[in-house]
């Protein structure tokens, strides 16, 4: 990836790249829709990443004062954005707007961008759920650390580029993504507390055991309103409940109050507060190797994001049904739908010695009861945004 931006940059532009950054995408292991609700999450980095090369602009490249441009290979486009602070966000949402809000936010604090022209090249799939977009709000804000001579503070660095998600992506996310791709650790999952913003690195070394990710390859057509609609009936729970958030809630509580709240109120916040609990009972489970207990929880997760939550589509259904079909004799340990929902991947935890069975049967399986070939790759648990290299040539 390094060696092809680098190659693709000189092509453009004839010369050397100054400086390389890249961030990764992010598989979630459990823990969904919780991050906003203040709880926990538990996702690792995956071993795809967005890796941007850049340099200052010259003459030549004909850019405008203050302006950088960017090509990326996603659809072999070029884009040009402004490194001055103040660039208000837009209505539409095109994909410079991720690099612009990141840019934008980054002036504003201190870590100015000069004028550059880049390359990205990216092998995160794009709308897999898989967070391509924190990778490249992640990778813009270390090019503007590599650029400025400057470390962010790291919580900071993560709140900045979820805002510039918020106000130039017009998308109310929680703060995971972005807290994965900046501090994910080879060899480590993550296990966060949203509220403190606290992560604690959690040990995923054991090699008898892998983790799958099969993208179902569909996007379902959304409105855009059903996670600022499912993020608001957490709130409104929360403060039918009075509590700060749902991760405040027990079942005990939200039982109490079951006739104050709506039905969908309800079930929005059972799967929070039944999430919550599986994923820090995950963790405890992967400290202690314990593969079948985290495979249950995936499942149940599954199952409380398709009838509680309503964020998973019959595409996903089927790739956990067939996983279940397997169960732990046929390798895998248990599967559910990873991110923010309506399509993209499952990820499910399986024995290393059944991948390359377990590929096959998906793919095969998936393919005949869906008409649509799925795209299944492993990873191990990678690193985090990173400043590749940083020449002053
Ligand atoms: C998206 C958001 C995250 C999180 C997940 C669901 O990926 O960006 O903040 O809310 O959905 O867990």
């Amino acid at each position: 990836m390094k060696a092809q931006a680098i190659s693709q940059f000189v092509k453009l532009y004839g010369r050397e790249p100054k400086w390389i950054v890249s961030a990764p995408g992010r598989v979630n292991i459990i823990g969904e829709h919780t991050d906003y609700n203040d709880g926990f999450v538990f996702p690792m980095a995956i071993e795809r990443r967005t890796v941007i090369a850049a340099a200052p602009a010259e003459p030549s490249d004909g850019l405008g004062e203050n302006e950088a441009k960017i090509w990326t290979s996603a659809g072999e486009q070029t884009g040009v954005v402004s490194v001055a602070p103040g660039v208000a966000p837009t209505a539409d949402v095109p994909w410079t707007a991720y690099i612009q809000g990141t840019l934008t936010l980054c002036a504003e604090a201190g870590f100015p961008a000069q004028p550059f022209v880049a390359v990205m090249i990216s092998d995160v799939p794009l709308g897999g759920g898989l967070s391509s977009s924190a990778a490249l709000e992640v990778s813009v804000a270390t090019l503007c650390e590599a650029i400025s001579g400057k470390t962010m503070d790291p919580v900071k660095k993560c709140l900045l580029c979820q805002k510039a998600e918020h106000e130039f992506a017009h998308m109310p996310c929680g703060i995971m993504d972005q807290f994965i791709s900046n501090l994910g650790q080879p060899d480590h999952a993550m296990l966060l507390d949203c509220r403190s913003c606290v992560p604690e690195m959690v040990p995923l070394t054991d090699p008898a055991v892998s983790i799958l990710i099969i993208n179902s390859n569909v996007k379902h057509a959304l409105t855009g309103s059903e996670y600022p609609e499912r993020r608001a009936a957490c709130e409104q729970a929360a403060q039918i409940l009075g509590v700060k958030a749902l991760r405040d809630a027990t079942m005990d509580m939200l039982n109490a109050a079951k006739d104050k709240l709506t039905e969908t109120q309800y079930i929005r916040a059972r799967h929070v507060i039944t999430e919550d609990d599986r994923t820090v009972e995950a963790a405890a489970a992967c400290k202690a190797n314990d593969w079948v207990k985290m495979g249950e929880l995936m499942y149940q997760s599954h199952a409380s994001m398709r009838d509680d939550f309503q964020i998973t589509c019959s595409e996903l259904d089927t790739l956990v049904d067939l996983a279940a079909a397997k169960g732990v004799d046929g390798g895998v340990y248990g599967a559910r739908m990873t991110g923010g929902g309506f399509g993209g991947c499952a990820v499910a935890l399986v024995k290393t010695d059944a991948v390359e069975d377990l590929m096959a049967y998906f793919a095969k399986e998936y393919e005949a009861k869906t008409g649509i070939k799925p795209f299944i790759f492993v990873s191990r648990p990678g690193n985090g945004s990173a400043i590749e290299s940083c020449s002053n040539g």
